[in-house]
């Protein structure tokens, strides 16, 4: 099982932005706990993040050929961006759409996901461990 994880803009800064919403811990802290988990697991893990785009596009692409599933947390590109939802559309590797916050809870404009209906779940509002879960949910292989 190879999974590639994903992680859009701003997510780099995890650990200095928003501590309140996203909390302390930092990118490089989310990275070991997931390597940690699938080590144990078994579960062969990459890591993309970038802010931009098409860049997280041609990641998606990617992932047609060298991953069996993708964890994607696309920040804000989440409620803008067609392009994604067309890329998952584009590649058939099962995605689970992860969010760090409860993005149901908070403004209007974060209510919308353009991504959703080409995932096969989405976790929100647990923090890192909703990346766990993910992680689990596409190993389990039950959708
Ligand atoms: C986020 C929620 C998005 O609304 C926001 O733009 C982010 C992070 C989350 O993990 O909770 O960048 O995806």
């Amino acid at each position: 099982m190879r999974i590639l994880v994903i992680n859009g803009p701003n997510l780099n800064l995890l650990g200095i932005r928003e501590p309140g919403i996203y909390g302390n811990s930092t990118y490089e802290d989310l990275l070991n706990l997931i390597r940690n988990h699938c080590e144990e697991k078994g579960i062969e893990v990459s890591f993309y993040q970038s802010n931009h785009e098409g860049d997280l596009v041609d990641a998606i692409h990617e992932a047609r050929t060298s991953a069996d599933g993708i964890v994607i947390n696309p920040g804000a590109y989440t409620h803008t961006s067609i392009a994604l939802l067309d890329a998952v559309h584009a590649v058939n590797v099962p995605t689970v759409e992860v969010h760090i916050s409860d993005v149901s809870k908070r403004e209007a404009f974060r209510q919308i996901s353009y991504i959703r209906e080409a995932c096969v779940k989405t976790i929100q509002g647990k923090g890192f461990a909703g990346y766990l879960e993910a992680i689990d949910f596409l190993a389990a292989g039950a959708f």
